[in-house]
């Protein structure tokens, strides 16, 4: 059987001002990455919910929201209220992340959580069946176009040995510097779920660099 693999094209990179067209061009994608980024969490600001609601109402795959933002206490379920599939909170922003994967599963999205590559994945085992996935972050988050760091795949690696051996079912995630020279590695370590921004919207074939890595990922997962 062939592994489930997603692949999750990061919408950072596309053309904010043609965002309808840039949407069309993913449509053989899982699922459309958004990333929301409040200037404080991260050094960079993006969009907020007025937005994501019109990318929802245009896109041709479900959304899969990544908050790069403090408080998501207080501000992520809004974003499951707009009808996004899933949405991923930063564990170091959140105050109280099992209870606020709960208010996201009561919603009906999927809860994420993600961890940037300096934050212990360890603090994740005791609450892995709060989530329906968790992302490692490959690069500092705030910016596409990073290059991607090897080092984070030990980590990804135990949260993988973590997960099976508690028979759980969450994706696993990577997010940063993902092309045709790093899938591998990540589908190696562990990882079901990749986020790509350049290597899907700097091409000029979307639908294929999308087909490509879906085969490259398949091919290296266990
Ligand atoms: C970075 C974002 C990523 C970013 C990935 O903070 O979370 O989703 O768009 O971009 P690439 O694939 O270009 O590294
Ligand atoms: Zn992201």
């Amino acid at each position: 059987m062939a592994p489930d693999v997603r692949i999750n094209p990061s919408i950072l990179a596309a053309d904010f001002v043609n965002m309808q067209a840039e949407l069309a061009r993913i449509a053989t994608a899982d699922f459309v990455h958004v990333d929301v980024m409040d200037n404080h969490f991260v050094p960079n600001l993006t969009f907020g919910p007025q937005m994501v609601e019109r990318i929802q109402a245009t896109s041709p795959v479900p959304l899969d929201v990544h908050l790069m933002i403090d408080d998501p206490d207080r501000w992520a379920p809004g974003y499951a209220e707009i009808g996004a599939a899933s949405v991923t909170f930063h564990l170091e922003a959140a105050n109280e992340p099992v209870a606020l994967a709960r208010r996201l599963r009561a919603i009906g999205a999927r809860a994420g959580v993600a961890v940037k590559p300096m934050t212990p994945v360890e603090q994740l085992f005791d609450i892995i069946d709060d989530f329906d996935q968790i992302l490692v972050m490959t690069v500092e988050p705030g910016f596409g176009g990073q290059s991607f760091m090897p080092e984070t795949m030990p980590k990804l690696r135990r949260l993988h040995d973590e997960a099976r051996r508690r028979g759980s079912q969450v994706w696993l995630q990577v997010d940063g510097g993902i092309a045709a020279s790093t899938i591998a590695q990540a589908a190696e370590s562990g990882a079901d779920t990749f986020v790509a921004g350049s290597a899907v919207f700097g091409a000029s074939d979307p639908a294929q660099a999308i087909a490509a890595l879906r085969a490259d990922a398949s091919a290296h997962m266990h």
